[in-house]
C-alpha cells in the first residue's frame, strides 16, 4: 500500500449473485493473515444515519410510492454520509476497505433500470463521493432469472427485490454499460454461477497479487 493510505476495493452485482458472502469470505481470510481491514456496505455503511436511510430506501410499503427522485438522491445521501464518515477516514488511516455497492450499483440501477440520465448521475455522484473512486471492483455477474431464485423467499423481498425479472434485467445491461467504459485493470468480471470457494480463491489470489506487486 502506498504511503499510509489504504485502498478501496468494491463489490458490485445484481441480486442473488453471492456479492455479500464473497466480500465476508474475503474480509475473513485476509484478517486471518493479519493485514488491517474494513468491511462495509451500500446503502446502511454506519450504525446511525446511514443505517436509517436504508431502511427507508428498501422498505417494501414504499414500493409504487417512492419518488424515482427521492430514491436516487436518499442512495447519494446516504454515500455522502458514508464516504465522509466512514469511507474516506478508514482508508486514510491505511485501511484495506471492502465495500458491498458503491457508485456501479447507482449507475446499474437508478441509470439503467430507472431511466436516469448519466448526465444526473455523475452530477449527484460527484458531489456525494468528493470524487472518491474504487481502486478495484470485482463484478460478480449473473442471469437475474437465476440470481433471483437463490434470493430470499418471497415474503422477506425488500423494495428492489420485489421489482419484476425485466428491472434486474436492465441492471444487468446498466453493469456492462458501467464496466465498458471502464479501464480493464480496474476490475474483474466473475461468472456468479461458479461454486463460491472457486470464486473465493480467485478473488484472494487477485487481492494479494494486486498488493504484493504494489500495483496499488
Ligand atoms: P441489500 O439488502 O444490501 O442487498 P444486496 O444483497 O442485493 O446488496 O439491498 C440493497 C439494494 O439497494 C439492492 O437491491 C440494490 C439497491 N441499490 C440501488 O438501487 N442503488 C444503489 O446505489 C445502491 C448502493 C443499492
Amino acid at each position: 500500500m502506498k504511503g499510509n493510505r489504504g485502498i478501496f476495493i468494491v463489490f458490485e452485482g445484481g441480486e442473488g449473485s453471492g456479492k455479500s458472502t464473497q466480500a465476508k469470505l474475503l474480509y475473513e481470510e485476509l484478517v486471518s493473515k493479519g493485514w488491517p481491514m474494513f468491511l462495509t456496505k451500500e446503502p446502511g455503511g454506519d450504525d446511525g444515519v446511514c443505517k436509517d436511510i436504508r431502511t427507508v430506501l428498501l422498505n417494501p410499503k414504499y414500493k409504487g410510492s417512492m419518488d424515482p427522485k427521492t430514491e436516487l438522491m436518499l442512495f447519494a445521501a446516504d454515500r455522502a454520509q458514508h464516504v465522509g464518515q466512514v469511507l474516506e477516514p478508514e482508508i486514510k488511516n491505511g485501511k484495506l476497505v471492502i465495500c458491498d455497492r458503491y457508485e456501479g450499483s447507482t449507475f446499474a440501477y437508478q441509470c439503467a433500470a430507472r431511466g436516469f440520465s448519466i448526465q444526473a448521475f455523475e452530477m449527484l455522484n460527484q458531489y456525494a463521493t468528493g470524487g472518491l473512486k474504487p481502486n478495484f471492483i470485482f463484478w460478480l455477474d449473473i442471469d437475474p432469472e437465476i440470481g433471483l431464485k437463490r434470493n430470499v423467499e418471497v415474503s422477506k423481498r425488500d423494495r428492489f427485490e420485489m421489482e419484476d425479472v425485466s428491472f434486474h434485467k436492465n441492471v444487468r445491461v446498466g453493469y456492462e454499460e458501467y464496466f465498458k467504459n471502464m479501464e480493464p485493470r480496474k476490475y474483474l468480471k466473475l461468472d456468479a454461477s461458479r461454486p463460491i470457494d472457486e470464486l473465493h480463491k480467485e478473488i484472494v489470489l487477485k487481492v494479494v497479487y494486486m498488493i504484493r506487486s504494489g500495483l496499488y
